[in-house]
């Protein structure tokens, strides 16, 4: 990190002289700790509230000298998130002297914004896997995300979904403060919640319950003004930091970055389990190899088929015993992104996800030692593999893993619009066009509103969220609540990712919709009010839904098949 103003000062001081600022952001309500999901909150309009979602991304953090001239870091970008408990950053390598302001931006310069996200290396605050923020496919971040519940005058728990993008609702927060950076310091920011609602204007909720920043709408810039008085100083404390961990993920080999999509976010590998070539090819005979069940019937691409880009036409697979299971088999690519997998997130890696299935009595129900005793002729692929001949659950799981590491999707009708400049039939652009826009009848803009959860690259933006399938009491599957036990998961699933959908069928974590049709028929009337329902599906119940025309549905379905990808399905096949 290099500041502004100082090089010359930098050249003759010694780099280690240089100070740490640690900086934490407290959430408040009104004082207190604020509670996420909490519908307690009472805005100064008087309207009950929760809050599920506050994302923040900063930039151009800059300290004042007690002269006046403000000094700061270049190319500096942090994202906060309350939800995910991301509230801490640093500014490294800071001039020592005392301070008397501190000062940054909520929201990005356009050049910054307009990046390709490809340039963001892993783990970086703008890489989007990172903060969430890059939902609509070209154009640049969301910097503030605000989003949640509300009581509505007639009792019932509506939606609000607030979001700030681009330059002309930028704005500089500034705080003054009284630093002495002669030695590393901390910094406790508080971030006034309430103060989104009330700052400067009063945010009536039920009058404007979503934003349409991209139209320079009158609420967005409202919000805006009040979103840079949101912080105040806490204190400031002497306490050393601990030193950031820092995982660098393991490095790429060429033949495996290569192929990677290039339009594609960068992504961070597990660092104790570089694929190699070998290692990849054993993971691919593995999933292959019926041996893995108890009566040597089945293997994982019985339920994750090649022609239905790895997931499986049933709407419940069929274990090698004949049981069925709960949940709909998911397809299986671009993997490498995910933070968590199964429709709950029970397994935190795909190193300790493809044991399951081996094991679990639903599906293939062996067990490790015999699934190893029946594989002992693989031995000169894991000597290839890892380098000697033993056999062992880890490296199974490790050559599983590296295998469904490797499987990349993203060369779709949709990604040649991007990648060869192709462009898409009228109706495709037309449904593409609805997927990107907010729906707001209000002003006469029609949209349907899908981005916000299945945008980004991915077209997911991998998290657990509630799509409205069923009210509380129908609720027969807790989802997420199951592994976290907390009541404000339920009915929770991980949003999957829209590439290759027309090929995936039956859809939803129970496989109960078997068209897309009927997919488009649930978001446009079918999603059903419940706790945990989503603020951006919720807040279109108040008008009967989204009220899309035979025409609008059909083109959301010729955009959703745009996203196949044919060559992932070919591949995948030829290669058996
Ligand atoms: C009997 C059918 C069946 C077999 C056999 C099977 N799976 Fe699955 N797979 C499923 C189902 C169903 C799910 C979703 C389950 C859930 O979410 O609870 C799933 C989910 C997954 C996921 C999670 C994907 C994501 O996006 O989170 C991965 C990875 C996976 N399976 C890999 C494998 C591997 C590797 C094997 C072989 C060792 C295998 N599966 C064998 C049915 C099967
Ligand atoms: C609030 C977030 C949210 C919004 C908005 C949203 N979805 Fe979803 N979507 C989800 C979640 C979560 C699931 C999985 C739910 C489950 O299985 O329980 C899902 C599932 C799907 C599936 C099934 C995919 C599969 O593989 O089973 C399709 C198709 C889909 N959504 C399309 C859309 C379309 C089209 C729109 C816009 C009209 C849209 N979604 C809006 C969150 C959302």
């Amino acid at each position: 990190m290099s500041w502004r103003g100082f090089s010359l000062l930098l050249l003759l001081t010694p780099l280690a002289e240089a100070a740490e600022l640690r900086v934490i952001v407290r959430p408040l309500w009104r004082g207190e700790p604020l509670v996420m999901h909490d519908t307690r909150l009472v805005n100064a309009a008087g309207t009950r509230l929760s809050i599920t979602r506050l994302s923040l991304l900063l930039s151009h953090a800059e300290l004042q000298e007690p002269g006046g001239r403000w000094i700061g870091a270049k190319d500096w970008a942090e994202h906060l998130d309350a939800g995910k408990g991301r509230l801490e950053f640093r500014l490294n390598g800071v001039p020592p002297g005392s301070y008397t302001g501190f000062r940054f931006d909520l929201g990005l310069d356009e050049a910054t914004d307009q990046r390709p996200v490809a340039q963001w290396p892993a783990g970086h605050p703008l890489n989007p896997e990172v903060n969430g923020m890059h939902w609509s496919w070209r154009g640049g971040f969301v910097f503030c995300a605000l989003e949640g519940r509300y009581v509505l005058p007639n009792g019932e728990l509506g939606g609000y979904s607030y979001h700030l993008a681009g330059q002309s609702c930028q704005g500089t927060v500034v705080v003054a403060v009284n630093l002495d950076l002669s030695q590393d310091a901390t910094l406790v920011l508080n971030l006034h919640a309430e103060r989104f609602f009330e700052a400067v204007h009063t945010i009536h909720i039920a009058e404007a319950d979503s934003t349409h920043s991209a139209d320079e709408d009158p609420l967005a810039g409202r919000l805006a003004d009040n979103a840079v008085h949101l912080f105040g100083v806490e204190k400031v404390t002497r306490e050393p930091p601990p030193a950031p961990v820092l995982n660098e993920g393991a490095e790429l080999p060429d033949w495996f970055a290569a192929k990677i999509p290039a339009h594609f976010p960068k992504v961070r590998l597990p660092a104790d389990n570089p694929p190699t070539l070998a290692g990849v090819a054993l993971g691919r005979t593995l999933f292959h190899d019926t041996r893995l069940s108890v009566n040597n019937s089945q293997s994982c691409a019985s339920c994750h088929s090649a022609a239905h880009a790895l997931s499986d036409p049933r709407r419940f697979s069929i274990g090698a015993e004949g049981r069925t299971g709960q949940r709909q088999a998911m397809p299986l690519f671009n993997l490498a992104w995910k933070p968590a997998f199964f429709w709950d997130g029970r397994a935190l890696s795909l190193r300790e996800q493809v044991l399951m299935p081996i094991q679990d009595p639903d599906e293939m129900h062996e067990t490790l030692p015999n699934a190893i005793g029946k594989i002992r002729d693989l031995a000169p692929d894991f000597e290839a593999a890892f380098g000697t001949p033993e056999i062992s659950a880890d490296r199974i799981a490790k050559a599983l893993e590296q295998h469904l590491l490797s499987l990349f999707s993203g060369d779709s009708a949709m990604d040649r619009t991007v990648t060869d400049d192709k462009t898409l039939c009228e109706i495709e652009q037309r449904g593409f066009t609805l997927f990107f826009t907010e729906s707001d009848p209000a002003r006469g803009i029609r949209g349907a509103d899908c981005f916000h959860c299945h945008g980004g690259a991915f077209f997911t933006n991998h998290q657990f969220l509630n799509n409205g399938l069923d009210a509380d009491a129908a609720l027969t599957d807790e989802g997420r609540a199951k592994v976290t036990g907390k009541a404000a998961d339920r009915g929770k699933f991980m949003v999957p990712s829209l590439r290759n959908v027309a090929l995936t069928a039956p859809y939803m974590h129970d496989g109960r919709f078997t068209t897309l049709e009927e997919v488009i028929e649930h978001y446009d009337h079918g999603v059903k009010p419940s706790a945990t329902l989503d603020p951006n599906l919720a807040k279109h119940l108040r008008h009967g839904g989204l009220g899309l025309t035979v025409d609008e549905k059909a083109a959301l379905v010729a955009f959703l098949k745009t996203l196949t990808d044919e060559s992932f399905a070919m591949l995948d096949r030829s290669a058996r």
